[in-house]
């Protein structure tokens, strides 16, 4: 695998858990943004948004994109926003093929619907709330992806098979 598989998608739509299975099924190092961003400041995501404020988060994530952008050989899960910057997408599309999971606000809701961990949807109704950032988001995503996968259909075996066939075929 030369290059980085860059997962990008919003919140809960199974980045996490199909980066897992890809990074077990290549033996590549599985790099998850919020996770790392978590053990580095030793806060929780909502900690961070909490104490510090967003813009600091999104600075962490910037400095992420930077560092994890070249070498290749790593399954990156980013955080539902990342592609908002486009620097960030810049760094990513440098040294990685970017895999959209797009999902529908259903799947989403459902994934999500015992899930407090995600700050900016703790304000007011989450099912309105999630369908409202996936309009204003999906032209991030769309725009910057290589590749579409089903995650409002398919569950995270079937999605991190589907991208291991698409690898094997462009790498021959
Ligand atoms: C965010 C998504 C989260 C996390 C933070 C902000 C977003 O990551 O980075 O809560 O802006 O969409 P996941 O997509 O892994 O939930």
């Amino acid at each position: 695998m030369k290059k980085n598989i860059v997962l990008v998608g919003f919140m809960g739509s199974g980045k996490t858990s199909v980066g897992k299975r890809l990074s077990m099924a290549l033996k590549a190092e599985f790099i998850d943004m919020d996770d790392f961003i978590e053990k580095r400041e030793k806060m929780t995501v909502t900690q961070i948004f909490a104490e510090k404020g967003e813009p600091y988060f999104r600075g962490l994530e910037k400095e992420l994109c930077v560092r994890f952008a070249t070498g290749g050989g790593k399954v990156i899960a980013t955080g539902g926003g990342v592609v908002k910057d486009s620097v960030n997408v810049k760094n990513l599309k440098e040294g990685g093929v970017i895999f959209y999971l797009k999902s529908s606000p259903e799947k989403i809701a459902e994934n999500l619907k015992d899930d407090h961990s995600r700050p900016l949807l703790e304000t007011g109704d989450k099912a309105d709330k999630i369908r409202e950032m996936m309009r204003e988001r999906e032209h991030f995503y769309t725009r910057c992806c290589d590749v579409t996968i089903d995650a409002a259909n398919k569950d995270p075996d079937s999605m991190a098979a589907e991208i291991l066939s698409y690898i094997k075929e462009t790498e021959k």
